[in-house]
C-alpha cells in the first residue's frame, strides 16, 4: 500500500534571478517504510520535504498523500489533513516554553477537543516507549536537547499521523543524544509501523533508515536499501557520500 506517491515533481524559486531546486523527482514510499533523504548542501533536500508536507508548492509535478492529493484541498481542510495525518519534527525541536512536556505532547490533542482522559492515557502510553515519563511535569528549559527531541516526536506521534516528517531531527543534538532519538524513531516505525521519511546529514542516523535516497543538484541520484546488515548499510551510506561529492575520509569506519 502506497503512503507517498510523488510524480515529476519539480520546484522553481522565483526572483530576481530563477532557481530550479528540484526537476523531475519521482518517489515512492510504502506503509511503514522509514526513508532518509541525503544529499550534499543545496542539493534540495528540504525543498522536497516542505511540498511533501504541503508547506510549500510545487512548481510542477504531483503528490499523494495516502491517495490524496493535498494541494487539491481548501485551506481549511489543508490545516485539517496536517494536523490528522502528518506529524512534524524539526532540527530545532519547536516546543513551547511557557508550557511543560506533557502540555507540549498533548497540544495537537487539545487542538481537536480531545477528553482528558483519552490524553492522559495516550500521553502515558506513549512517554513510556520515548523514555520521557519522569520528565512530564518539567518545563522545556529544564530537560536536555535529546530530551526536548523526544518531547517533540512524542508530540508529533500523538494524534498517530499516517507519515512522520522530520528535517535534520538529530542536527543540534550530541552523537549520543542523537543514537538515542534515532533508536526511538527506528522503534516506533517497526512497532507501530508509522511511516517515516527523515532528511539528514548524518550518515549514523541514516542507517537506522530502511532505505535511503540521495539527491544531488535537485535531481534523483541513487538509493540504496539496509537490509541484514547496519553496519554494512552505514559503509554503503559513506560510499555514496563520497561518489556525490562529499569526503568519504570525512567519516571513520565507527560501529553503528
Ligand atoms: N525560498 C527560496 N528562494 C530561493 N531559493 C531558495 C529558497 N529556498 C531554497 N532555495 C535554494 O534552493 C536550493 C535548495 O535548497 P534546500 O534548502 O532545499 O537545500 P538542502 O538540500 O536542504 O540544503 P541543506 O543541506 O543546506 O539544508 C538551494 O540552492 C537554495 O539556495
Ligand atoms: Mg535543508
Amino acid at each position: 500500500m502506497e503512503m507517498l506517491s510523488v510524480r515529476n515533481l519539480g520546484k522553481i524559486y522565483k526572483g530576481m534571478v530563477s532557481y530550479e531546486a528540484l526537476s523531475n523527482i519521482d518517489l515512492s514510499i510504502q506503509r511503514g517504510e522509514f526513508v532518509g533523504i541525503m544529499g550534499p548542501s543545496g542539493s534540495g533536500k528540504t525543498t522536497l520535504l516542505n511540498m511533501i508536507s504541503t508547506i510549500d508548492k510545487p512548481t510542477t509535478g504531483e503528490i499523494r498523500i495516502d491517495g490524496k492529493d493535498p494541494y487539491a484541498l481548501s485551506q481549511d481542510q489543508l490545516a485539517l489533513f496536517r494536523r490528522r495525518e502528518l506529524g512534524f519534527v524539526f532540527q530545532s525541536f519547536n516546543l513551547l516554553n511557557t508550557l511543560t512536556v506533557k502540555e507540549n505532547i498533548v497540544l495537537p490533542l487539545t487542538l481537536d477537543g480531545a477528553g482528558l482522559a483519552d490524553m492522559n492515557e495516550k500521553v502515558a502510553v506513549l512517554s513510556e516507549k520515548l523514555g520521557i515519563a519522569p520528565i512530564l511535569d518539567k518545563r522545556t528549559y529544564e530537560i536536555s536537547g535529546g530530551q526536548a527531541q523526544r518531547t517533540a516526536i512524542a508530540r508529533a506521534l500523538i494524534h498517530e499521523p499516517k507519515l512522520l516528517l522530520a528535517d535534520e531531527p538529530t542536527g543540534n543534538l550530541d552523537s549520543k543524544s542523537a543514537r538515542e532519538v534515532m533508536e526511538i524513531l527506528e522503534q516506533r516505525n517497526r512497532e507501530d509501523q508509522v511511516t517515516m521519511l527523515l532528511v539528514t546529514h548524518d550518515a549514523v542516523a541514516a542507517s537506522y533508515c530502511s532505505r535511503v535516497i540521495f539527491i544531488k543538484d535537485g535531481q534523483l541520484y541513487n538509493e540504496i536499501y539496509c537490509g541484514e546488515n547496519r553496519t554494512a548499510f552505514y559503509q554503503k551510506i559513506i560510499n555514496v557520500l563520497s561518489l556525490l561529492g562529499g569526503n568519504g575520509h570525512e567519516f571513520p569506519p565507527v560501529r553503528v
